[in-house]
């Protein structure tokens, strides 16, 4: 599989809010960012790596700021790390009160994206070209980033097991005292 470059992966999406994505308070629903995020994801794994692509994960995702309905949202996606059939998109999001014309960078989404064949199986992706040092350090955070998410899931598998299978008095003693629970 031959390489494409992570310069080229650049990916844009934009639109205005509107009250059909408002909450209660007359903010834009985090889940309707999040769909932004979803869609600019898929547009910028299936431009790299020609292929379907569906989403395995999202990392977590921290609002720093409020995005108000009227407000013009724009979705930078890049491919950041590859791993054989997967890779990672790295999606900032900035809000735009276009009245004022003040621009925030409301938050950062990370998306594991999966290649799938004819089939609907997993199917290697390209070999990311990586020129800069900003984009070899963006790729080894990535593959950090794989390692952690793995051992965090077998931790908390872990964990899971050890809660299951634990007495009535062990259960009460940590739900007495949580710090008593090493995790
Ligand atoms: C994602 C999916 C294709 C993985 O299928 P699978 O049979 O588990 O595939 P594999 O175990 O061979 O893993 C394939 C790749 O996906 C990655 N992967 C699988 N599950 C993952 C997860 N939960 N988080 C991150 N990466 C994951 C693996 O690390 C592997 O990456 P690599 O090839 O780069 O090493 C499958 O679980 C699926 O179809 N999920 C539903 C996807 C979907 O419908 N999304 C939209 C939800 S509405």
């Amino acid at each position: 599989m031959s390489g494409k470059r992570a310069s080229e992966t650049m990916t844009r999406m934009a639109q205005i809010m509107t009250p059909n994505d408002a909450n209660v308070l007359g903010n834009v629903f985090g889940g309707s960012i999040l769909a932004m995020v979803d869609l600019t994801a898929s547009a910028t794994a299936q431009k790299f790596a020609g292929r379907v692509c569906v989403t395995a994960s999202f990392d977590r995702v921290d609002f720093h700021f409020p995005v108000d309905v009227g407000n013009f949202v724009e979705m930078e996606g890049v491919v950041t790390y590859v791993g054989t059939t997967s890779c990672e998109v790295t999606i900032d999001v900035y809000a735009t009160n276009l009245t004022k014309g003040d621009r925030r960078h409301t938050n950062t989404a990370r998306v594991t994206m999966v290649a799938l064949d004819e089939n609907g199986k997993p199917t290697p992706v390209p070999r990311l070209v990586c020129e800069t040092r900003e984009e070899k350090v963006r790729f080894l955070e990535g593959h950090a980033r794989r390692n952690l998410r793995k051992e965090q899931l077998a931790h908390l598998a872990a964990l899971q097991s050890r809660l299951s299978s634990a007495s009535d008095a062990e259960i009460e003693a940590w739900f007495a005292d949580p710090k008593s629970l090493s995790i």
